[in-house]
């Protein structure tokens, strides 16, 4: 079984693509809604909540932790591969292959605050983006209205008019969604955004990674998705952000 965690539901842009690959694999995934957003606090806390939120998916039969949360991994990673003796996945903002694409030497990088102010990101720049302009931008408001289910419409389209507008006057020319969250905004940026500009997210290579690793196959696979915010709203938000999944969600306590 894989086990998954995210802030709340923009780490089922990587189950997703995970399930498209392994679909005879069985996923447990927390939502952490309560806690959400993450991207707000300190590195502390969120290394002690997904330690927490990883001993508890490893007593249910973890034998393979995806961090579907940009800010927890780049966070909390390296303390969870030290604490746990199962394999992790983690993710972070693709400035490798935004840096490989750009012709304007420029790229936009779209995160949550936690990970763009921390060393870990400054590495990732240096190490693939050294000679590129790179213009940073926290989005809160794309977590929250992707929480709330609000894909497209107006207030979708100023939020991604406020938080690409210096990095379009910057010229830059590949964007970064470095959040799990904001791949459910991708149809509404493409609309919003000139046709020259590329949008990277990484759910995709995360999924190889996972499959690369052979997770147990079963004959009855199953996909939770565990909630320890309210199960009334994952219930609504499930349809429209994963239509289809055979998913059932399921609400759990945490102190
Ligand atoms: N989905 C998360 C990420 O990839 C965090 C969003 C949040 O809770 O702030 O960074």
């Amino acid at each position: 079984m894989i086990g998954m965690i995210d802030s709340g539901v923009g780490g089922l842009s990587v189950l997703r693509e995970i399930h498209a690959l392994l679909p005879d694999t069985s996923i447990q995934y927390i939502a952490d809604t309560a806690w959400c957003p993450y991207g707000v606090r300190s590195a502390e806390e969120i290394r002690d909540r997904t330690s927490a939120l990883t001993e508890l998916l490893i007593k249910r039969g973890a034998e393979l932790i995806v961090i579907a949360c940009n800010s927890a991994t780049l966070a909390a990673i390296e303390a969870l591969r030290a604490q746990f003796p199962v394999p992790f996945i983690g993710m972070e903002p693709g400035v490798k292959p935004a840096a490989a694409l750009t012709k304007t030497d420029t790229i936009g990088v779209l995160a949550t605050e936690l990970s763009l102010k921390g060393d870990k990101f400054l590495h990732l720049v240096s190490a693939h983006a050294r000679d590129l302009r790179v213009i940073t931008q926290p989005c809160p408001k794309f977590v929250e209205l992707v929480e709330a289910g609000t894909l497209e419409g107006e207030l979708v389209e100023s939020a991604i008019t406020e938080y690409t507008h210096d990095m379009m006057a910057a010229s830059a020319d590949v964007l970064i969604l470095g959040c799990s969250h904001y791949p459910f905004l991708r149809p509404a940026l493409e609309t919003t955004l000139p046709d020259h500009i590329q949008l990277i997210d990484t759910g995709s290579a995360i999924a190889r990674r996972a499959a690369k690793l052979k997770p147990q196959k079963t004959t009855s696979p199953s996909i939770s998705i565990l909630t320890t915010g309210s199960l009334e709203k994952i219930n609504s938000l499930l349809p429209k952000l994963t239509p289809g999944l055979p998913a059932e969600c399921q609400p759990l306590f945490m102190s």
